[in-house]
Order: structure tokens, then sequence, then C-alpha cells
């Protein structure tokens, strides 16, 4: 049984000091997270205040995106070895907002998933399709090119320490989530592919979130279909109340956290 899984993508939004607050008032609002994960993604600048809110607690640190190179002239990047420093456990890989306004290729994606493993940590691969790909009936073609190619050339195992978001386009930021059925339709086809990639047992293990629009009414519903394994929370990870209440609604599904 895979373990929930709740990631906050704060985005590009707060200071030192909201993210100390956030982070604070999310770790006291989960005391003691029972059959669920949780990371927190603040912005690089926040990181190290955020990481140290929460050390000793039961919630972890991830990053939003990486570089793939360890060190060297990449002026105004940073490296997975650098966000393993300071206790990431995960790093969100190819975000649709990457992939728009940053010209972020399927190819700089693989590179990243690749880097962040050698560093120990896990790639949060992000794959969806527009409002227009829907309509057109391309979403199955679009999101099996965006996980091929972000997971091209990676061994069975290395395949099974990834996680997966389907995050439709369409949905993020909308407040239109993605209906229970239709993104139970989608995770069952990316299972389908990661047992093709790796082995049906591999893929059985892997965490395919869903993310857009996710908040406290529809995550219940949202996280009791047996293909959702957790959410990729963007705004409603702001509000800490907003966010524990999603957390607790995805725990109720009552898996033991994989170690
Ligand atoms: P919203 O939850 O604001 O729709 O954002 C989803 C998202 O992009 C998370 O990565």
């Amino acid at each position: 049984m895979r373990a929930p899984l709740v990631v906050a993508n704060w985005k590009m939004h707060g200071t030192i000091a909201e993210g100390r607050a956030l982070a604070s008032a999310v770790r006291d609002g989960l005391k003691r997270p029972r059959g669920v994960e949780v990371v927190l993604c603040p912005p690089f600048t926040v990181l190290p205040a955020v990481a140290e809110v929460l050390a000793g607690s039961a919630i972890a640190v991830g990053a939003q995106n990486c570089y793939w190179e360890t060190s060297g002239a990449f002026t105004g990047e940073v490296s997975p070895a650098m966000l393993a420093e300071l206790g990431c456990r995960l790093v969100i890989v190819g975000h649709s907002e990457r992939r728009q306004h940053l010209g972020e290729t399927d190819a700089q994606v693989n590179l990243k998933v690749r880097a962040a493993l050698a560093h120990g940590l896990a790639p949060l691969l992000c794959v969806g399709e527009s409002a227009d790909e829907r309509r057109q009936g391309l979403t199955f073609n679009i999101v099996e090119g965006e996980l091929r190619a972000g997971l091209r050339g990676l061994s069975p195992e290395a395949l099974g320490h990834c996680i997966v978001a389907y995050e439709p386009v369409w949905a993020i930021g909308t407040g239109v989530n993605a209906t229970p059925a239709q993104a139970s339709e989608v995770h069952g086809y990316l299972r389908g592919l990661l047992s093709e990639l790796a082995s049906k047992e591999i893929a059985q293990t892997v965490r395919i979130l869903y993310g857009g629009s996710v908040k406290p009414d529809n995550a219940g519903e949202l996280c009791r279909e047996p293909e959702i394994d957790g959410g990729l929370v963007g705004g409603a990870s702001l509000q800490a109340q907003a966010f524990v209440g999603i957390v607790k609604k995805a725990a109720g599904r009552g898996a033991t956290p994989k170690e």
C-alpha cells in the first residue's frame, strides 16, 4: 500500500518571516501526522528558515526546481547537491509553469530528474495537458510524452524512487479541479506506463499525486480514489488551516507511511 503524500508548492510567495510563520503553523497543526507524508516546498530564499522550523518534526522540506549540474559557472542556478545540503527530500521537476513561462524542455526535465536522483532527492515529475489539448482528445498523448521523456534512460530501480504528479494545466489556480474520475483515469494510465517502463511491482510503489485546485473540500473525494496517492497543492498551501485540512483528508486513506 502506498502511503499518501501531500506536497505544498508555495511557488514564488512569501518573505522569510512569512515562510517561518506558515511553516510553524502547519507544523503545529499537524503535531503527529499519521498515515501521511508531508513536504513543504518554499522559494529558495525561504528554504533554510523553513528547514530550521521543521527540524525534528515529521514534516520534510523540498524545492521547486533545480539545475542538473553539481556546481560550476551557471549563474542563477541551484544544484541538487545544494538542496540536499539543506535537508531537502524531494524536488519538483517540470512544473507546467516552468515549461510554459521559462521554456523548460522535456530534455532538460530529464536531466533534472537524473541529477536529483544522483543526489538522493526524489524527483517529483509533473505532467499535464492544457484545456485545448483535452478538448482535442490529446490528454493521454501529452501525459505519456511528458512521462516517457522525463523518465528516459532510468533503470527500473531509479524509476522506483520517482514521484509523479498529474497536474492538468486547466486546473491550476483556476478553482476548477479535475473530477476524481477524470484524475483517476489519467493516473491509471500513467501507472500502466510505469509498469511498462519498470515493472508492475515497481509501478505499484510509485506515488502519483494529483495537483490543480486541491482544497480541503475536494481533497477527501480525490484521495479516496485508489489511484490518487495524495496532492500537490498550490494556492491552498499558503493558508495553514486549509493545508492542514487537506493533509488530514489525505491521511484518511489510512496507509502507513513508506520509510
Ligand atoms: P493550485 O493548487 O493553486 O491550483 O496550484 C497547483 C499547482 O500548480 C501545484 O504545483
